[in-house]
This record gives C-alpha cells, sequence and structure tokens, in this order.
C-alpha cells in the first residue's frame, strides 16, 4: 500500500469496510471511489453500538463502556467560525472548543475582538485541555481575502474540519415593492455570498488536507417560512439561496466526505434580534406566541446541534437543514 494511501485510510474518518473509499491524491484532490460501494462501511469508533455489544458478547473480559460522547468529540480538530465576535457564532465556537477542537478561528468584521470575545476566549484557555480560540479581522464579502486567510490557517494548523458560517446582517423594515437595490444587494452580499466565500475558504483546506470535514451554514427558519408582519425580502431570500447552496455543494462533495448541512435556527435573543426586541417590546411577546413553547430561544440551544453537526455523531448527514425554531414551523 502508498504511504499516502495508508494516511488516507487512518485518518479518512469513514472509510467502507472492503475497500478503499478515498483514494491517492492525484494532483492534491482526492479521486472518487471508482470501486463498487460495499453495504457496510466502519465507524473511526468501532465497535460502536450494537456491533460494540456483540463483540463483548465474544470478548468477556471486555468492559463496555458508553460511547455515544465520543462520537461528538472534536479532540485535535481546527474550525472557522464567521461572525463569531459575538452572537450565536460565539456561542457555537465556544462550544467546538467545549467538544475538544485545537483550534477555532472566530472571523468577524471589527480590527480588534469584543470584550465578551476577550472574556470567552480567556475562559477556553482556563478550561485546560489546550483548546485556543483565535481572533481574524476579516469581512466575508472579500472572497480572495477569505480564501487566503484560511489557506494561512491551514498551512499553520496543518489540516482544516469544520467551518460554521454565521455572519449575517438583518435590516429594517422595507416595503418588497419599493426595496432599493443597493441594499438588497448589500444583504445578499453578506448572508449569501459572503456564507459561500466561508464555506468555500474551509473546503478549500478540507479538500487539500484529506480528511473531509463538516460545514454548516447557518441559514434561518426566514429561508423556509416569512416572518409574520415583517418587510424583509433581503433577508428572507437571502436565506432561502443558503438553504439550496448548502444542498448543491453537499451533491458535489460528498464523495470527499465533506458535509454541508444547514442550520436554521427560529427566533433567539441576540443583538441582531435585540434591535427589534429592546425597541418594540411587544415583539416579544408576539414571536413568542408564534412557537408551540411560548418563549423565543436562547444562543446556548444551539450548542448541542452545533455539536453533532460539527463532529462524527452526524457523519451520514449532508444535505439537510436543520431547523431548530420551538416549533416555529409545526403549527
Ligand atoms: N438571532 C436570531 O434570532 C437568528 C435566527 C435565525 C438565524 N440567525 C442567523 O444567525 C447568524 C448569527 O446571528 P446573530 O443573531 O448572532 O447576530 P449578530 O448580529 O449578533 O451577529 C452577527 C455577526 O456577524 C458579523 N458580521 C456581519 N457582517 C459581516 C461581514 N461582512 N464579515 C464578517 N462578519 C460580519 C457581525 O459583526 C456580528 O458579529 C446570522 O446569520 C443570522 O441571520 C439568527
Amino acid at each position: 500500500m502508498l504511504p499516502s494511501t495508508r494516511l488516507l485510510l487512518s485518518r479518512a474518518p469513514h472509510r467502507l469496510a472492503s475497500c478503499t473509499y478515498l483514494r491517492p491524491f492525484s494532483s492534491g484532490r482526492p479521486l472518487l471511489n471508482q470501486n463498487k460501494p460495499s453495504a457496510q462501511s466502519v465507524s473511526p469508533h468501532a465497535p460502536i453500538g450494537v456491533s460494540a455489544a456483540l463483540h463483548a458478547a465474544s470478548n468477556p473480559t471486555l468492559t463496555p463502556r458508553p460511547k455515544v460522547f465520543d462520537e461528538f468529540k472534536l479532540t485535535d480538530r481546527v474550525a472557522i467560525v464567521s461572525g463569531a465576535n459575538r452572537g450565536l457564532g460565539l456561542e457555537m465556537a465556544l462550544v467546538l472548543c467545549e467538544a475538544g477542537a485545537r483550534a477555532v478561528y472566530c472571523f468577524d468584521l471589527p480590527k480588534e475582538p469584543s470584550d465578551e470575545w476577550r472574556k470567552t476566549s480567556e475562559y477556553v484557555r482556563r478550561m485546560g485541555g489546550g483548546a485556543r480560540l483565535e481572533y481574524v479581522a476579516a469581512d466575508v464579502r472579500d472572497q480572495k481575502g477569505m480564501w487566503d486567510r484560511a489557506r494561512e490557517i491551514g498551512d499553520k494548523e496543518g489540516r482544516m474540519d469544520v467551518c460554521v458560517a454565521a455572519a449575517g446582517i438583518l435590516k429594517a423594515h422595507t416595503d418588497c415593492l419599493e426595496y432599493p437595490a443597493e441594499q438588497f444587494k448589500e444583504v445578499l452580499d453578506v448572508n449569501t455570498n459572503g456564507v459561500l466565500y466561508t464555506a468555500q475558504a474551509a473546503g478549500q483546506q478540507m479538500r487539500r488536507f484529506g480528511n473531509g470535514g463538516s460545514i454548516v451554514l447557518i441559514a434561518s427558519m426566514s429561508g423556509s417560512i416569512t416572518n409574520k408582519d415583517h418587510a424583509w425580502v433581503s433577508y428572507n431570500t437571502s436565506k432561502s439561496a443558503v438553504l439550496q447552496m448548502a444542498r448543491s455543494m453537499a451533491c458535489e462533495l460528498g464523495r470527499e466526505n465533506i458535509r454541508v448541512n444547514t442550520l436554521s435556527p427560529g427566533h433567539i435573543y441576540t443583538q441582531m434580534t435585540a434591535a427589534y426586541l429592546d425597541k418594540q417590546p411587544h415583539l416579544l411577546e408576539k414571536w413568542s406566541s408564534l412557537n408551540t413553547m411560548g418563549r423565543i430561544g436562547r444562543p446556548d440551544e444551539l450548542r448541542g446541534v452545533i455539536a453533532w453537526l460539527a463532529s462524527d455523531a452526524s457523519s451520514f448527514c449532508t444535505g439537510s437543514d436543520i431547523l431548530v425554531s420551538g416549533g416555529h414551523h409545526s403549527w
């Protein structure tokens, strides 16, 4: 076996049982599997689940232990999270560190990170385990800048495993029949183009290192429903595009074991929504009454789903939209 093949087999998270799923690199890019797939692939955590139970049955000296949280571990992995100076992005960056990531690079606009970011970074340091939260001043609308920053991270870390594209903007109500072109472009530039550039930046590094990866595009329930009484045509359009972007990228990248999904939150209190909720207090009751649980969500209520999507625990999930909205869609 070629050394490069052995390396790929030992690091490729989901190889097929009887054949090489990823084959040796040709011009830096893994060739697609040309063998027939076997019915059963092998978990990198094998033996696991019922297989582990059967394995234990024939090995009486083996002490069974719970393995479910092993699948969520991001030990030594490297991530990029955009919009992570605050809000949902920062919350997601933190949980990746808690799950064991080696370094999570937080991309955002300000030259210097916020006080909230610094305190979170210090918290990660005090947690021990060697995880690092790194700050990168970057504009997701700058395609080349995003690609370059990600390549530098790849050069430094020698891998790229997770991407969360969370940078986004929401503009004030504007009548859809009068919507100014410049403002429409501005929203799509960040929420759609910027999400693509972020996913490309990380995805290029995932391809370069050949270990697969997980890309999570932060869309919104506004990509598949319209927020009642809110004139947000640009935002809704931009998020809808992100849903299709993820499906499309997932189809292109699945054979490289690069998974692409969207996470669509419902109403969550952050600075983005505070711009409405703090100025129009009646909205809290209204938004709360629009979902089955009668309240809006907290940023920390996305921790579990991000840990799941980023990790091997979701290894067969790609091209999917995961809605976390308190049941807003269920009425
Ligand atoms: N809060 C909610 O209820 C909610 C619901 C559904 C989806 N979302 C989505 O979640 C994501 C995070 O939202 P949030 O609520 O944390 O908002 P937020 O405003 O608190 O955070 C967004 C972050 O994105 C950054 N950003 C904006 N433009 C950027 C650019 N050009 N380059 C780099 N960074 C940029 C901002 O500086 C900010 O730090 C957004 O995509 C948003 O649309 C939020």
